[in-house]
């Protein structure tokens, strides 16, 4: 399967992105093609909201990294959501990309598609991630994609509380088990 991972954060040796080498170890491990697009090293535009895509045949006024990103959206049979917990929600990064889905609505909405999303935060609850979760399950819906996984790592300010942690392993149990 044609795999394609997002990622948020601006930390390369950060909590988020060892849960995202985890995760796409046991992909690669099973035999999966895994693209990723680590959104906070990529230049992609905030949606304007201006229709012209809708109009112009998916066409974005915006020619910036969306435009190497959209050919692996399309393929991708998976993809997978990384971020860290900013503010009770996924980052700005993320959430950027997320919103350029827009020019590609019609050809997203109802594709045969799945779809994980990985969080990480320091609370020691999981109320912290509750927002992040209920707007991807609302995407999901929307886009009539199938969740096949959640990872909410909890407890998880630094890189050392998530290599202790149980999520790794999580992470790398459902990449291998798609
Ligand atoms: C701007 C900002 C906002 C944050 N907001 C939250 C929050 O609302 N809840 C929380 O538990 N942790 C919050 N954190 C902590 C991060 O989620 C946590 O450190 C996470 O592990 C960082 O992931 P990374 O290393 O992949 O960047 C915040 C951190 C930053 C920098």
């Amino acid at each position: 399967m044609n795999i394609l991972m997002i990622t948020g954060s601006a930390h390369k040796k950060g909590t988020s992105s060892y849960l995202a080498d985890a995760f796409a170890k046991g992909a690669k491990e099973a035999g999966h093609a895994v693209c990723r697009f680590d959104a906070a090293y990529k230049n992609v535009h905030p949606c304007i909201g201006c229709d012209s895509c809708q109009k112009n045949g998916q066409i974005c006024v915006f020619k910036d990294d969306m435009q190497e990103l959209n050919p692996e959206l399309l393929k991708a049979e998976v993809v997978v959501f990384v971020s860290p917990i900013y503010y009770y929600d996924i980052n700005a990064q993320i959430k950027a990309v997320i919103d350029r889905f827009y020019a590609n609505n019609s050809l997203l909405k109802g594709a045969d598609k799945k779809a994980v999303l990985m969080l990480t935060y320091a609370d020691e609850t999981e109320e912290a991630a509750e927002g992040a979760v209920a707007s991807y399950k609302g995407m999901l819906k929307y886009l009539e994609w199938e969740n096949v996984g959640i990872v909410s790592a909890k407890a998880c300010y630094v890189l050392e509380d998530v290599v202790n942690s149980e999520y790794p392993k999580q992470a790398y149990k459902l990449g291998k088990s798609l």
